[in-house]
């Protein structure tokens, strides 16, 4: 068993580049807690809302980061019979043209939910956002905050990666990650994606608005290899009764993730999110990892704890 777990452990380590996006395997469309028994998955607008059910604001939102797991643990944590999750990411505290439309505008876009349910949003954007803190503060100063994070040069090439598929996509030219990460011999430190990776810079900004108790972190590279530790945990911060099961996961070999069964349903990692990392330049990648080293000490100096990142 042990060796088994060991390989599976391998296997994950291996095939891990982006992090998951889930899809449902066996029922199209959106996963919605209302119609837990998989009768109808898709909520759309002509379909009237559940008696006793209403749309409202966010009790709980994944802040970010970008390519750190924000998918699969809104996924994971909509296992949960009291989390109503939002289909798609909002981008209300992050986009000024949003943020204009108002309150009313951002709850139309929550979930139908019942009263003993908890309301979660994601957006990694709102992250690295220098506004997103102060107005989301507005809203509610006591909204639980979670943030998922995973090693900061391990974001950088992921980020890179999606952009990367995204434009072969588009049929636009691409270059080589090289070229992005390295300016005339040197880490191009203002590389957007590098910039992101400054975990402490962004954390700063959302300390001053929000006490480090109010923002949960969560674990991003742990998450894929053993999700439900990490959920527990999410579990007790949102003060939810503990629902989410090991029998919740089971492991797919041939992606090398963790799949989701709940309400008899299953679900899996979107395929465009388990894409294999293009081959890094050792060099540059040992620059990277340098470069990060003093910035995530002072990180987790900031938030008293520390994380595996190597
Ligand atoms: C499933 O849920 C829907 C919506 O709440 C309900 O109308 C339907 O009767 C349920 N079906 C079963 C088999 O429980
Ligand atoms: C603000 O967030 C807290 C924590 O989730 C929640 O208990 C409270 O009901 C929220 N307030 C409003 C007005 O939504
Ligand atoms: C496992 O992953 C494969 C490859 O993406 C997929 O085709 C298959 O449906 C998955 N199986 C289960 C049981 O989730
Ligand atoms: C990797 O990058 C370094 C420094 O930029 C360069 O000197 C070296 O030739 C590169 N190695 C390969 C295999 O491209
Ligand atoms: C910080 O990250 C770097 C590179 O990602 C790693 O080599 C280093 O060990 C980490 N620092 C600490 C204190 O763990």
């Amino acid at each position: 068993m042990a060796g088994l777990l060991a390989s599976l452990l391998l296997l994950v380590l291996q095939t891990l580049a982006a992090p998951p996006e889930f899809v449902p395997v066996s029922n199209p469309g959106l996963t919605d807690p209302l119609w837990a028994n998989g009768t109808a998955a898709v909520v759309g607008p002509s379909l009237a809302p559940p008696p006793g059910t209403s749309q409202r604001m966010p009790h709980s939102i994944i802040i970010g980061v970008r390519k750190g797991g924000t998918r699969a643990l809104l996924e994971m944590l909509d296992i949960h019979p009291s989390v109503a999750a939002a289909a798609t990411e909002v981008h209300f505290f992050d986009w000024d043209e949003n943020y204009a439309r108002g309150f009313d505008w951002y709850r139309g876009l929550m979930p139908y939910s019942y009263p003993y349910q908890i309301t979660v949003e994601k957006t990694p954007g709102y992250f690295t956002s220098p506004l997103a803190p102060e107005r989301i503060r507005a809203m509610n100063a006591s909204i639980k905050l979670l943030l998922i994070l995973r090693d900061p040069a391990e974001r950088v090439v992921s980020d890179y990666t999606q952009v990367y598929f995204n434009r072969l996509e588009a049929r636009k030219p691409v270059r080589p990650i090289e070229d992005l990460l390295v300016r005339g011999g040197a880490l191009n430190t203002r590389y957007k994606a590098i910039q992101r990776s400054l975990y402490h810079l962004h954390m700063r900004n959302w300390l001053r608005h929000f006490p480090l108790e109010q923002i949960h972190l969560v674990d991003g590279d742990t998450l894929v290899r053993d999700p439900l530790p990490e959920l527990r945990r999410v579990e007790r911060f949102l003060e939810l009764p503990p629902r989410i099961a090991a029998s919740n996961f089971y492991f797919n070999q041939t992606k090398g993730f963790y799949c989701i069964r709940s309400d008899g349903r299953e679900r899996c990692l979107h395929e465009s999110k388990g894409r294999p990392h293009p081959p890094v330049n050792g060099t540059v990648l040992r620059q990277l990892r340098a470069y990060f080293r003093p910035h995530n000490r002072s990180f987790y100096k900031m938030v008293g704890r520390s994380f595996h990142w190597q």
